[in-house]
């Protein structure tokens, strides 16, 4: 059986990280934050004194990567995420790491039967074939607030003010890029997490996936239930945060 793949796009800070990891691990499936692989390329190019507008330089850090990159402690820094943003935009450092992400989807590590990755190009370039896509999105005030408690949490300064303006700018950078540009896909489902809590989403989310692939968490099954065929129940996620696909 093909692995299921399930596909989270959407902006920064928008939820999609956490979303993706509590559905991995209730459904038994590996994850990638593909976000990981753009921030240790441009990690790695900072360290080494390199210009992330430098698409060769960048390209060629991409095609160097090794997984051990991934688990870098300074990754998550306002000038790593703003050097990401750039180095992304590099058709050649997204050519470098989509054989990785598809590889990883296509074979997820320690047999796990599928595997959640979130990005901004999953359901539009990575994996465009998955069943379940997922575009979680929020209003840029409301991410930039997140991603400023979540600085301050980790005892890093952090001005709610200059957060929104990188956000923004960031924002467009992924959204204006020629390639792979952050878009939801025309059959991602829009999750608008602004006024959504994180056990909402998730309720969501799992919604989704049972009526797009009958997968629901262990011990959850309903009795009777078909195996793979979509919930009759759960035809379209229950909340007004919820939309379908874009056209
Ligand atoms: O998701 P995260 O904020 O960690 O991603 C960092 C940057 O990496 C994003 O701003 C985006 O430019 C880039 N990225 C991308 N494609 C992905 C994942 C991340 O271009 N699939």
């Amino acid at each position: 059986m093909a692995p299921l793949v399930i596909a989270i796009d959407g902006p920064a800070a928008a939820g999609k990280g956490t979303l993706a990891r509590r559905l991995a691990a209730v459904l038994d499936l590996a994850h990638l934050d593909t976000g990981q692989l753009y921030r240790a390329v441009a990690a790695l190019l900072l360290q080494a004194g390199g210009d992330p507008a430098d698409a060769a330089a960048a390209a060629a850090v991409a095609e160097a990567l090794r997984p051990a990159d991934l688990a870098r402690p300074d990754l998550r820094g306002e000038a790593v995420s703003a050097a990401a943003s750039e180095v992304s935009a590099h058709p050649g450092v997204r050519a470098a790491l989509l054989d990785f992400q598809r590889r990883f989807a296509a074979t997820p590590p320690e047999g796990r039967s599928g595997a959640v990755l979130d990005g901004r190009d999953i359901g539009t370039v990575v994996c465009p074939e998955a069943p379940v896509k997922l575009f979680v999105t929020a209003s840029p005030e409301a991410r930039a607030r997140r991603r400023h408690e979540e600085l301050l949490g980790r005892g890093e300064e952090s001005i709610y003010a200059h957060v929104l303006t990188e956000m923004q700018a960031r924002d467009a950078r992924d959204r204006d890029r020629a390639v792979a540009p952050l878009r939801p896909a025309t059959d991602a489902v829009i999750l608008d997490t602004t006024a959504l809590d994180a056990d909402a989403a998730f309720t969501a989310a799992l919604e989704l996936v049972a009526a797009r692939t009958g997968r629901v968490p262990p011990g959850k099954e309903k009795p009777g239930r078909h195996p793979g065929r979509p919930s009759e129940t759960t035809g379209r996620p229950a909340t007004d945060n919820v939309k379908g696909p874009t056209e």
